[in-house]
Formats: structure tokens, sequence, C-alpha cells
């Protein structure tokens, strides 16, 4: 039972891409405005909201674990709502209030604006009961009558939907997401995103410049500019280099990234703009998903490894120092063993700094599954090429990183690191350091030595102690 006197408390747990935490936040925001208080923990909350990613099969199948331990706290609590938002939601839809009864709404990521009316009318249908249901039926909302009270889904795709006018909810500290596009307009074979987040939706530049404004006046000094393809960004006049360098001049602004980029987008205008705004880091990620020609074809990428490699050269010839990361996919229907080959020669040339690596997963609806069953590459084989994919990629990345020990670079300080006394902080580069400090300073900028290297982390030391003053935590 709620109290009158007392506000409803709502948690939400994200999983998923950095979109998806932004989303998170700006559910929490919506949820604040709404009247809600935001806690910690789903044990304190009225409202319990698992915020999904449906990107591989993996992700989907521990979500849905996830979501079945919170039902345990039903059985103390049966007033408790438990909804599941994001792409998952959106993907399954109808499908999963079936297959869990006790979810009470499902909401895909263009109906967050609509929060609280919707957990409004949620408890409404609770009061009613069965009787009063058809009453609620609306647009875009579809109500599945159950015992006690209806589940409702919330699915539509809104073209329009950019979340213009509402500001996130964000944990104090230096850093922060600032989503500037939803959705996507690309149709990758392999990929689920634009079936559940719709057509790329840009938000307006004077909207996102004053938002950075008004965080940079908080403390906060870094910022991300977040899109599925970030860099195709266009507002009226305004494409995305330029934004890149007005928010990369906003004052207090000491560090900018972007992601991810669209390797396609990738133009001499904006590697101009990020060899020339001092506040934009020296870090690119360039999602490569394929070294080869025939797969990257399939895939629907648009763009073939020479003109990868060259996009790669003009990046590294403005700014030689740059760390570029990537992601790649194994085992790509039809992919065969001489053109995953092909892909680990390709790494080989690259040499990105990190690469993040999956398997092939079938996503239900995308064009790639409807490619010939034969082609479907065997689990044990995908293993075989992702296990030996990561060999490759991790060796670069330590001689790359072991040839980068005894440099001294500035670090924003970011966290506290595993042992009692140290902390953690990012580079430009964005690479991870941890070295003995006072976790009172996070939010600081520091100069530090690069003592040691794990392959992928750094150990390193302070070397100057102040570089401005550390952001409010
Ligand atoms: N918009 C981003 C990608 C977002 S998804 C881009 O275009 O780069 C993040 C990564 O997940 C992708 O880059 C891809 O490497 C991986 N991915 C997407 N769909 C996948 C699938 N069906 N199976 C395996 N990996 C996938
Ligand atoms: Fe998916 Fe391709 Fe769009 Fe990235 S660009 S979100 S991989 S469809
Ligand atoms: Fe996952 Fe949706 Fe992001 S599918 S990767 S949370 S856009």
């Amino acid at each position: 039972m709620t109290h009158e006197s007392r506000p409803k408390r709502a948690y939400v747990e994200t999983y998923g891409c950095q979109m998806n935490i932004s989303d998170g936040e700006l559910m929490e925001g919506i949820l604040e405005g709404g009247g809600y208080q935001i806690v910690r923990t789903p044990e304190e909350a009225d409202v319990v909201l698992v915020n999904t990613c449906a990107i591989r099969e993996h992700a989907e199948k521990r979500v849905l674990g996830r979501v079945s331990q919170l039902n345990g706290l039903k059985r103390d609590r049966p007033d408790l709502v438990i909804g599941v938002t994001g792409c998952m939601a959106q993907r399954m839809g109808e499908t999963l209030l079936e297959g869990a009864p006790y979810v009470d709404l499902v909401m895909g990521p263009d109906g967050y604006r609509g929060l609280p009316e919707t957990l409004a009318r949620l408890e409404r249908g609770r009061g009613e009961g069965a009787s009063g249901l058809a009453a609620h039926q609306g647009i875009g909302i579809v109500e599945r009558p159950r015992g006690r009270g209806p589940q409702l889904a919330v699915l539509q795709l809104d073209m329009d939907e950019n979340y213009q006018g509402l500001e996130q909810r964000r944990a104090a500290g230096p850093s922060a997401w600032v989503p500037i596009q939803r959705g996507c307009d690309h149709r990758c074979t392999y990929c689920i995103v634009p079936y559940v987040r719709g057509g790329e939706k840009n938000r307006g530049a004077a909207e996102i410049l004053a938002e950075v404004r008004g965080l940079a006046e908080r403390g906060v000094t870094e910022v991300t500019l977040l899109g599925q393809t970030v860099n195709s960004y266009v507002w009226e006049d305004v494409t995305f280099p330029s934004l890149l360098r007005q928010v990369a001049r906003v004052d207090g602004i000491r560090r900018v990234r972007y992601t991810s980029p669209h390797p396609n987008d990738v133009t001499e205008a904006l590697v101009e703009v990020m060899a020339e705004e001092p506040a934009v880091c020296e870090h690119l990620h360039l999602p490569a998903q394929a070294g080869n020609d025939r797969t990257l074809r399939r895939m629907l990428r648009r763009y073939t490894v020479d003109s990868l490699l060259g996009k790669i050269d003009l990046v590294r010839s403005a700014m030689p120092d740059i760390a570029l990361s990537t992601d790649i996919i194994v085992a790509f229907p039809g992919e065969t063993d001489e053109e995953f080959r092909d892909t680990l020669d390709f790494m080989r040339t690259a040499r990105f700094h990190e690469a993040y690596t999956y398997k092939y997963s079938a996503r239900e609806g995308t064009p790639a599954t409807r490619l010939p069953p034969e082609d479907f590459v065997d689990a044990d084989e995908a293993q075989a090429r992702l296990a030996e994919l990561i060999d490759v990629a991790r060796g670069i990345q330590s001689e790359i990183n072991e040839g980068e020990v005894g440099r001294v670079e500035e670090v924003l300080v970011e966290g506290t690191g595993r042992d009692e006394g140290q902390v953690r902080g990012r580079t430009r580069r964005n690479k991870v350091v941890v070295f003995d400090g006072d976790p009172g300073r996070i939010g600081a900028y520091t100069r530090t030595r690069l003592d040691r290297t794990t392959g992928a982390t750094f150990a390193g030391t302070e070397v100057e102690v102040e570089i401005g003053e550390p952001a409010p935590v």
C-alpha cells in the first residue's frame, strides 16, 4: 500500500548500449516530472522498470531471467508494478506479456513521454477491475485483460518522437551522455535496431547546445554525443561537424566524444573539426563489422574494405595519435573461413586499440534470417572464429599499449579503483588508468604516467596533482 503522503517510488534498471542508458536517464527525468521519486533498489520501489536491449539473443535471455527474478518481489507486495521497456519490449510486445503474466507493462522506446499517464492508467485499471477496461482502449495502447487489472502494451513507433523538450535525470559527476539522434535509417541485414527504434530522428541543434551549456554550468566537463549513426546528424543547416564544433566550444567543456559513427559519414569536414577543436578527444569508435567485401555487401554496410582503410588513413593522417576502436561480427551467415581470415588480416592492417567482438545472433524479422539455412555457421565454428578474432585483437591491443608505457597523459578521475586508496580514470584516448589517489577527487583532471599495462588497461602514477577544480559529486 502507498500512503497519500509519500510520492510513489520508481526504480529503473537499464541494459544495452549508451543510447539505452541515456533513455533510462530520460525515463527517470519523465517520472520525476510526473511526481515520482527515483530510488536505487527495486526493493524500495512501487514501480520497477527494466529497460532492455534486443541486439543479441543472449542479451534478451539474461534480461528475461532478471524480470522473472524481480517478480519474486510481488510475493510480499502484490501492488508492485513491473514494466519492461526498451528494445526487447518493442520487439516482443504482447508475446512478452503472454509469456510473463506478472509483467504489467511493455513499452517501446517511443512511449516514454507518456509514462506517468500510462502508469496512472494501469492503476485505474486495477481499481476498476475487468469491467471498466474497454473504456480505456486508446490509440497506440493495447490492454490485455487479466485477473488483477489489465496488462498494457505501448508499442507504437512515432516518426516524430525525438523527446524534444525533455531532459534526462543525470547522476552527478563530470561526464554526461547527450542524445542527439534516435533511430536509424540504415538496414544492416543482421540488425534489429531500425525495427525497434524506427527511422532516424534528430534533435534540434539549439536545444542540444542549450543542454550542453546547462550541463557545463552544473560542473560537467565531458560530454558524449549519442546516436546510432551519430555523424549522419543534420538539423536545418547544422551538420554533425558543425554541431561538434559548437559543442566543443561551449565554455567549461573540456572533453567531447561521440558514438557510434557510421564510417560513410566520416568525412573530411568531420576529421577537420576533430583535429582542430582541442576539446574533441583523440578517440574514434569506428564499427567495421567485417573485413571482407562480400560479407560487408551482404551485411549491407555500404562500404568496402578499401574505403574503410581509406577513412582510417584520413583520420590518422590528421590525428596521428588517435586511438581507434571497432565492432566486429563473426560467423555472419554465409561467411566462409577464407572470408573470416580476411577479417583477421584487416584487423592486422587497421590495428585498432580496442575491438568489441560478437558472434552473429539471428534476430527475427531481420533480412539475414532469410538467408538459406545451409548458410548459417555452425555454433562450434562460430565460437572458434570468435576465439581466434579475440586473440588477434587482444594481441594487437597489448602491443599498442606496451608501446605506450612511459607516456604521460591527461586523465579525468572517474571513480575508485579495485584496491583501497586507488582511483580510476580515463585518458583522452579512452584508456583506463588506475593509480594511487584520493577518491574525493572524482571529477578532477590530472596528469598520469602510464607505468604498466595488463594489455587492456594501465597502472600509473600521478605526476601533477591539480588541473582545474573537481566537479561536484
Ligand atoms: N549503430 C551502431 C551499432 C549498434 S549495435 C553501428 O552501426 O555501429 C552495436 C553492435 O552490435 C554493432 O556494431 C554490431 O557489431 C553488433 N550487432 C548488432 N546486431 C548484431 C547481431 N544480430 N549479432 C551480433 N552482433 C550484432
Ligand atoms: Fe544497426 Fe546498421 Fe543502424 Fe548500426 S547502422 S544501428 S548496425 S542498422
Ligand atoms: Fe540494444 Fe536497443 Fe541499444 S537493441 S544495443 S539497447 S538500441
